[in-house]
């Protein structure tokens, strides 16, 4: 098989019939299965534990040489299919993990920043370096939102603040703050397998323990940090953004400083407005239709 490669059967379908057609595939000697979306239709942030599928499903099948093709074409019962189109492909094997390894490079985000896989030596070693592979959760410094939110902190960050990065996922933005200077961060995120990520990232860049602290949501209240917080840091949705408003604006102190990301930019007004008691917000980056929020908690805004 090495040498010789694969052959893949592609079918469009739709998620009431993916479960029968996958059993199918193994029925008939496929050796993996995969799902990829049909209709170009995102699935934006899925809660922790849920598998949403896209309606217009395009399944693939995976099958080595050995394989007859056309008779599994003709085989495929007529009510598995949205579309009478079965499409065959030969797929010519690779060394997968260096192609995975060659397409994840060392990036460099804002002014100093550069996030560099483990396989590479960091271009510039003087510069402020986060050691981070691609993993269980979201944050490779790759999607235009965590970009922005690099960026920001870049500029924002000094030394000695404390940081909250709400909606960790990979931890990277609480590790970026630390290593610009801040001198603590709590990340908080709502799915475990953030948790494990993070504290894996944390240990994998030196940070010590008792600089990042990372928790599930109903633990926060525990750090004490109600109104303390230098700079609140927050890339999730335009959704969750607008009912968490009161949760972050709670952590900022006074002239403390909030950076939301995660919206598109239509998105941008009414979140601006959510938070316009508290903290004075404005479009401070776009990329690809994502923008990014900034400003700070309004000098009179209590703590709630
Ligand atoms: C888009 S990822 C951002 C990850 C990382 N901070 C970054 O910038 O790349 C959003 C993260 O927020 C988490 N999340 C979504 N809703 C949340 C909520 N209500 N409370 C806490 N975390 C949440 C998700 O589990 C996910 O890890």
């Amino acid at each position: 098989m090495t040498e010789a490669g694969w052959q893949e059967l592609r079918f469009a379908t739709t998620p009431e019939k993916v479960a029968e057609l996958e059993d199918w595939l193994f029925q008939h000697g496929a050796l993996a299965v995969t799902l990829e979306d049909d209709a170009d239709e995102p699935l934006l942030e899925p809660g922790p534990g849920e598998t949403p599928l896209w309606q217009a499903i395009r399944l693939v099948g995976l099958f080595g040489q050995e394989a007859d093709l056309k008779a599994l074409v003709d085989g495929v019962p007529d009510h598995l299919l949205a579309d009478p189109g079965v499409q065959t492909e030969q797929v010519p094997d690779r060394d997968w993990e260096r192609v995975w390894m060659e397409e994840f490079k060392p990036m460099k985000l804002g002014r100093r920043l550069w996030i560099c896989p483990s396989w590479c030596e960091p271009p510039d070693p003087a510069a402020v370096n986060i050691n981070l592979d691609p993993g269980l959760a979201f944050g490779t410094g790759t999607h235009p939102t965590t970009a922005l939110c690099l960026g920001q902190l870049d500029d924002w960050v000094r030394p000695g603040m404390t940081v909250v990065d709400y909606g960790c996922g990979s931890g990277i933005l609480a590790i970026a703050a630390l290593k610009l200077g801040a001198a603590r961060a709590l990340g908080v995120d709502n799915d475990p397998q953030a948790i494990t990520a993070t504290t894996e990232n944390r240990l994998r860049n030196d940070v010590p323990a008792e600089a990042l602290d990372v928790c599930l949501p109903p633990e926060v209240a525990a750090y004490g940090l109600q109104g303390r917080v230098d700079l609140v840091v927050a890339n999730i949705l335009a959704g969750p953004l607008s009912e968490l408003a009161p949760t972050l604006v709670d952590l900022l102190r006074p002239g403390g400083q909030l950076v939301l990301a995660g919206l598109l930019t239509e998105q941008a007004p009414a979140l601006i407005d959510a938070y316009a008691p508290d903290v004075s917000l404005s479009v401070a980056g776009e990329q690809a239709g994502w923008a990014m929020l900034a400003g700070s908690r309004r000098p009179g805004s209590v703590p709630g």
